[in-house]
């Protein structure tokens, strides 16, 4: 399998596929591969001539130091899981400084205030960074497609923004939310609960899909505050926000007709962050 962690020969790499006018996909990454991953590298396999995964634990997106410093790094592992879908997946894992040359910053960026709800607002500076770090990654692969996990609707949202915002003409592709038996939605932050606390955390899904159905009679204010009750009975959650915002603006201040709305859940169990989402209609 190509592995690279230099761009320049990615770059070199990729023009042969480019030449033979073979489409690109795109499957951006921190690594800790899952399942929910490999679903969206196996979509990318199946539209496009060629498939890149990058594999690059972004320091700039992490606004809680200990996050970026637990943060499980894998690449072995990581790599055979990527050839199990397909053996000519390329993959990119570079160092920080190949990345950011010396200069780990972030751009400041404007997403049309996508960026200021939710993460954003409990994540100082993430989404400058995942800006930061997606454009780079784009400029490097050219994608023609890219592939994103509804798991981080608002970072699906912003990157579609980024592509409109600066005309890179990436088709970004969003992939439905992989879940574990439980309901449990998968993640790399899984691996930090105990096997009880995983077990628990089942109850994050139940109470989302008891907001959709909530949802079909009561208020966006009613809904929240049964979300949150819920939540009360089990205090070893301790829950950042609960939102029900509508698709495209994150909006979530009324319900407009033929709008799509979600609600949106970020949750504290111990101390590892989990987020999940559900469509309401
Ligand atoms: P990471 O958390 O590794 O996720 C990589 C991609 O996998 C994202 O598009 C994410 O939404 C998707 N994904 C993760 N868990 C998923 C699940 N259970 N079901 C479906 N898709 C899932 O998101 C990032 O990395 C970074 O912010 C990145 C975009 C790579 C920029 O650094």
């Amino acid at each position: 399998m190509p592995i690279f962690t230099k761009k320049d020969a990615l770059k070199a790499h990729l023009q042969h596929y480019r030449d033979s006018g073979k489409a690109i996909g795109f499957v951006p990454t921190m690594g800790a591969l899952h399942q929910g991953h490999l679903a969206l590298v196996k979509q990318s396999v199946a539209q496009n001539g060629a498939t890149v995964v990058s594999i690059f634990v972004n320091p700039t997106q992490f606004n809680n130091p200990d996050d970026l410093l637990k943060y499980p790094r894998t690449l072995d592992a990581d790599v055979q899981k990527i050839a199990t879908v397909h053996p000519d997946v390329v993959v990119f894992a570079p160092e920080v400084d190949e990345m950011y040359d010396g200069n780990t910053q972030s751009k400041h960026y404007d997403f049309d205030g996508l960026e200021t709800k939710m993460e954003g607002a409990h994540r100082p500076g993430h989404f400058d960074g995942v800006g930061t770090i997606v454009k780079k990654l784009f400029d490097i692969v050219q994608p023609t497609n890219a592939y994103f996990g509804e798991k981080d609707f608002q970072q699906l949202q912003i990157v579609k923004k980024l592509v409109e915002k600066e005309s890179l003409g990436i088709n970004i592709v969003g992939c439905p939310i992989s879940r574990e038996e439980s309901g449990l939605a998968m993640s790399s932050r899984n691996e930090r609960l105990t096997e009880k606390e995983r077990k628990d955390a089942a109850i994050i899904y139940r109470i989302l899909q008891e907001a959709r159905e909530h949802f079909k009679t009561e208020s966006i204010a009613e809904v929240r505050e049964h979300a949150l009750e819920a939540f009360e009975t089990h205090p070893e959650f301790k829950p950042e926000y609960f939102e029900i915002a509508e698709e495209s603006t994150l909006e979530t201040a009324t319900l407009k007709e033929n709008r799509k709305y979600r609600a949106f859940i970020a949750v504290f169990l111990g101390n590892v962050r989990l987020i999940d989402n559900i469509s309401l209609n």
